[in-house]
């Protein structure tokens, strides 16, 4: 994910700049920049690679100043090169940016129609270009800054300098973080309280949807429609953490909460932004020549798999065998060489995972990793290696390595299609749209949801047991439900296929047992609603997780429902994911068990 950091004060920023970019280096990035302005001139340094050719670069071109921002990219829209490097600098505006602006080609056609001048492929560029424009038609660089926010969608932290004023930087955010840092006659921001920890420990963080305009006196934050909002300033712990938990009371909380960032930084990866295509990856997996595919992991990450499962056959007709790890490396499974296998697998290091990898090995298959760690011994032994770029997940209960692993899976899905023949171009294209919206509406949903997940979570506390149903690849999502239920708040949850509710657990169906119904307006939805009827016949509390189209479509009675904006299917089980995550998470802060650290798991399982 690319970093941010930003100084207005009183002595010279461009070193401190670069200083705090270097704690944001564990995020990753390809290329870096700075820009500072001095006697009213705005000036900048970029450079392709690592902060050591940035730092090269400064010491013979100096860049005095005492107001300036700074930006690590990992390249999304364009090549990892200088030109695409922030800050982008349009008529005395610089801009830099983390996220994606998910409509900058219609906006880019609309500058280009009326005259501007692209310097860069980057989306960024057209933030500068709004701002140029908004200024020159007379409005000030607040009002310009909130015309912009105005036009832009996507999930984004954008900062902003204009050369005409050296006391302002400006910012925004929708969905990647921004925290501001209160110094003694300074002011700092940063994508996160580390990069700030040398400066101040003094930490404002945004939340969607904030403006702020920052002094060196301080800072004021509003909504895009001009109204001011009061952020608390709280104080940070993390000089002392090389891992923080950010303004979150713990570290699975902040793990959901960063998901549409991390997201965006994953698909980044899998993902040609601006072409609207899946960028291939894998040689050693031939997709268009296999004849099926073995799929195996433990625990969330077998869950990943599963709704993998439904996608590699559904976009690719390619078949697939799957099976938990612990099952598979023992049930002498006949393979052939002409199949290929996927392990999935957060920490790379799960040892039935591993020791199933060896068995599909030995039997000559092509191998492919989806890891979160690298280095990991499961990514060291596969034929192709198919990162998440999570970041480092800290809580037990895994999240947005989850999340993330989904977001791999179904570029996979599409690559698969592509080279199967199954999926068109246009095809690829409308699903490659979708997938790009994702990460702003996570943003909205972990918006949307958080009170009603908080206030529900009271209520679930009084049960001892829950049922979770879904269908399609929310039968899954229904396993995976209960399985983030169960492992932190110790209540006993299961998951099932609702088609499978009369086939038995219809027997367990009173009004002590609520039953989670996980139902988006697909194609299932009208059998999903048929089998709540049968939960409602038998006096069952159903906690109805829909979308808009689903609560319009149900009349039927609940104990809650929760009400997402309708998506395609191919996102819905990472946007559905959301709000049994924040179930789970804060059913276990009301009940006052170890989140993070529940009790008997460990983060990583490297014994059977
Ligand atoms: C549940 C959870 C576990 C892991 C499982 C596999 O929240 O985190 O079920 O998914 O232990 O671990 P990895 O992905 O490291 O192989």
């Amino acid at each position: 994910m690319c970093g941010i950091v930003g100084i207005v004060g009183k002595a010279p920023v461009a070193e401190r700049l670069v200083d705090a970019l270097r704690r944001l280096e564990y995020r990753g990035y390809d290329s870096a920049g700075v820009a500072t302005i001095h006697d009213g001139v705005m000036e900048r340094r970029r450079a392709e690679g690592k902060l050591f050719n940035l730092e090269k670069k400064l010491s013979v071109e100096r860049l005095p100043g005492e107001i300036g921002i700074a930006h690590t990219r990992w390249a999304t829209h364009g090549v990892p090169n200088e030109t695409n490097a922030h800050p982008h600098f349009v008529e005395g505006v610089a801009v830099v940016h983390n996220g994606i602006i998910e409509n900058f080609s219609e906006l880019r056609d609309e500058l280009l129609a009326e005259g501007a001048v692209f310097q860069s492929q980057t989306d960024t560029e057209v933030v500068a270009h709004l701002l140029a424009r908004y200024t020159r038609e007379g409005l000030d660089h607040r009002a310009a800054m909130l015309a912009m926010l105005n036009r832009v969608s996507g999930a984004y932290a954008l900062v902003v300098m204009f050369a005409d004023d050296p006391q302002t930087i400006l910012c925004a955010r929708f969905g990647p973080p921004l925290a501001i840092g209160h110094g003694k006659d300074e002011m700092f921001l940063g994508s996160d309280a580390i990069a700030l920890a040398p400066f101040t420990n003094r930490i404002t963080y945004l939340v969607d949807g904030d403006c702020a305009v920052m002094t060196a006196r301080g800072v004021s934050i509003t909504d895009y429609a001009g109204k001011p909002v009061s952020r608390p300033m709280q104080i940070s712990q993390s000089a002392a953490l090389m891992v923080d938990k950010g303004n979150h009371r713990h570290f699975m909380e902040k793990e959901i909460y960063e998901q549409p960032e991390i997201i965006s930084h994953a698909l980044s990866h899998y993902v040609d932004f601006a072409g609207g295509t899946v960028k291939t990856q894998g040689a050693a997996i031939d997709f268009a020549k296999v004849r099926s595919l073995a799929v195996s992991a433990c625990g969330t990450a077998y869950l990943a798999g599963l709704i993998g499962k439904y996608w590699f056959e559904r976009y690719a007709r390619l078949p697939v065998e799957i099976d938990v790890a612990s099952e598979f490396r023992y049930r002498e499974m006949p393979l052939s060489s002409d199949q290929a296998a996927l392990f999935i697998s957060q920490s790379g290091e799960t040892a039935d995972t591993l020791a199933s990898l060896r068995y599909c090995k030995e039997a000559g298959l092509a191998i492919g990793a989806i890891v979160n760690v690298r280095e990991s011994t499961i990514a060291r032994e596969a034929d192709a290696v198919f990162p998440i770029l999570a970041g480092p997940e800290i809580g037990v209960a895994s999240t947005k390595a989850f999340t993330c692993q989904l977001a791999v899976l179904a570029s996979l899905a599409i690559q698969a299609g592509r080279a199967r023949g199954t999926l068109s171009e246009a095809d690829e294209k409308a699903l490659v749209r979708h997938l790009i919206e994702m990460p702003r509406v996570m943003s909205r949903v972990l918006n949307l949801v958080q009170p009603q997940m908080e206030s529900l979570s009271r209520d679930l506390s009084r049960f001892k047991d829950v049922l979770y149903l879904g269908r399609g690849t929310s039968y899954p999502l229904a396993l995976e439900g209960a399985l983030k239920l169960k492992e932190i708040s110790y209540i006993h949850a299961e998951g099932y296929a609702a088609g499978e509710l009369k086939h038995g657990p219809i027997a367990l169906i009173d009004e002590n047992m609520p039953v989670i119904v996980i139902a988006p307006h697909d194609r299932f939805f009208e059998k999903t609603v048929s089998n709540m009827q049968e939960v409602a016949a038998r006096g069952g509390k159903i906690i109805f997780i829909t979308d808009e189209k689903g609560a319009a479509a149900s009349k039927l009675p609940t104990m809650a429902t929760i009400v997402l904006p309708v998506v395609d299917e191919v996102i819905s089980p990472m946007i559905f994911a959301l709000p049994i995550q924040l179930l789970a998470y804060h059913t276990a802060v009301f009940m006052g068990t170890d989140v993070d650290q529940p009790r008997n798991l460990a983060k990583s399982v490297t014994v059977e």
